[in-house]
């Protein structure tokens, strides 16, 4: 019996045993962690689903603290654009697009030209999402954009409101970016957010005009914004995204759409 012992305790040590015992663990494992990816997936997309309706809903300054996301989103329509034309496309389910992740697939985007690439992103979807909030009477009140660009250290992404007149500013608010705390994130600080509402991104003729300017904005101007103290490049690149993103590359047919459609209604 004695004699057996250590014969036995070999056995359990044996390579086949340690290699048996580390494979059933990881293969545990690994079905522990893809079960609970796979319950979470739907967990989480709601959860980012009404962190992009919060968004969309304080830029178009609909949101209301402690009322139901899902229940105010409801007064917004999610439309989806084609950018060349201006015109709606049908989806089926339009909040789930994600024009990032399209812009990533070269059959659902374009590459942009360096010369117009003035956001830094090098393609843009063929689609795009839009929100429209309407009057009671089916007119446009607003539309908001997605925009994003590069900022200084990061690509800024966010949400510009837009009168019916698709060239007054209502509200710009960005939700990700990895700019300096302190520095470039001054971007989100209220009192520089406050001074967008009521400036026009282009002169009469046209022209591209909004601006994020080095120091003070000149008093009264239509187009200027204050730069940011020690964060000027981060300014130069929400200007630079705005720009594009309201330009002709990128939803300047829509928003002439809008603009008649607010001129007829008018
Ligand atoms: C640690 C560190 C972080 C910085 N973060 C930013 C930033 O987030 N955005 C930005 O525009 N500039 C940032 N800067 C400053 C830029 O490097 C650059 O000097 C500046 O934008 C130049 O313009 P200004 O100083 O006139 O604003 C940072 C500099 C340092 C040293």
């Amino acid at each position: 019996m004695s004699s057996s012992e250590p014969t036995k305790q070999r056995s359990r040590d044996s390579l086949g045993n340690v290699i048996v015992v580390a494979l059933g663990v990881s293969i545990v494992c690994s079905i522990l962690v893809s079960t609970a990816a796979t319950v979470l997936k739907p967990r989480q997309e709601a959860n980012e689903e009404r962190f992009r309706q919060t968004i969309v809903l304080n830029v178009a300054n609909l949101y209301e603290p402690g009322a139901d996301v899902g229940s105010l989103f409801e007064q917004i329509e999610t439309r989806i654009v084609d950018l060349e034309t201006g015109d709606y496309v049908d989806m089926d389910e339009p909040a789930a697009f994600d024009p990032v992740v399209a812009s990533r697939d070269p059959a659902q985007s374009i590459a942009i030209p360096p010369s117009e690439d003035i956001a830094g992103i090098k393609r843009r979807s063929n689609l795009a999402p839009v929100y429209v909030v309407r009057t009671p009477t089916g007119a446009v009140e607003q539309v908001i954009l997605p925009v994003y660009g590069k900022g200084l250290w990061s690509t800024l992404y966010g949400f510009l409101a837009l009168e019916p007149d698709g060239n007054t500013v209502r509200g710009l608010q960005f939700y990700e970016h990895a700019e300096t705390p302190g520095l470039g994130d001054g971007i989100d600080k209220p009192a520089w957010r406050a001074q967008w509402p009521g400036k026009q991104l282009t002169d009469a003729a046209g022209e591209p005009r909004i601006e994020v300017v080095r120091g003070m904005a000149a008093p009264d101007s239509p187009h200027q914004v204050d730069g940011l103290s020690g964060a000027t490049l981060t300014g130069r690149g929400v200007m630079n995204l705005v720009r594009y993103w309201t330009g002709a590359e990128g939803f300047g047919p829509y928003l002439e759409r809008i603009r008649e459609e607010a001129e007829n209604n008018g």
